[in-house]
């Protein structure tokens, strides 16, 4: 019997999308708004699901306290309030689309939890854009 807990979070952060290696003209073709040079923010939501057996001892599939400080400390102090283009390593050299960035918090947290727990990350850009990474 497996169950799923989640938690949900957020973060605000600033990007632009855009690739080095193509031009303006590309860029703007493909990007159109989002490859604003002056960049441009985004209230992200993140859900983290957690899918695996109930402990017998405790009844939890996961203590809620260490996944809200996993994220808090992995995720939310990284990225909140950040230019991800700048001033996270991580987008350096990728372009920081919603696909890229729930990849990014995906394999940031995994190596946290236990081998035996699932994982899913879902990544709200905008209330109606959404991205979903996960080995549940
Ligand atoms: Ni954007």
């Amino acid at each position: 019997m497996k169950v799923t807990v989640s938690r949900k979070a957020h973060f605000n952060a600033a990007h632009r999308l855009y690739r080095k290696d193509w031009d303006d003209e590309k860029n703007d073709a493909v990007f159109g708004k989002c490859n604003n040079p002056n960049f441009h923010g985004h209230n992200y939501e993140l859900i983290v699901s957690v899918t695996g057996e109930i402990d017998p001892e405790t009844g939890y599939v996961i203590d809620m306290k260490v996944l809200k400080d996993l994220i808090k400390s992995e995720i939310e102090n990284a990225f909140d309030h950040k230019n991800l283009n700048v001033e996270v390593p991580e987008f350096k050299n990728l372009n920081p689309t919603a696909e890229n960035i729930v990849v990014v918090i995906f394999n940031k947290l995994r190596p946290h939890l236990s081998n035996h727990l699932g994982l899913e990350v879902t990544l709200y850009e905008t209330p109606r854009n959404f991205v979903s990474y996960s080995d549940a």
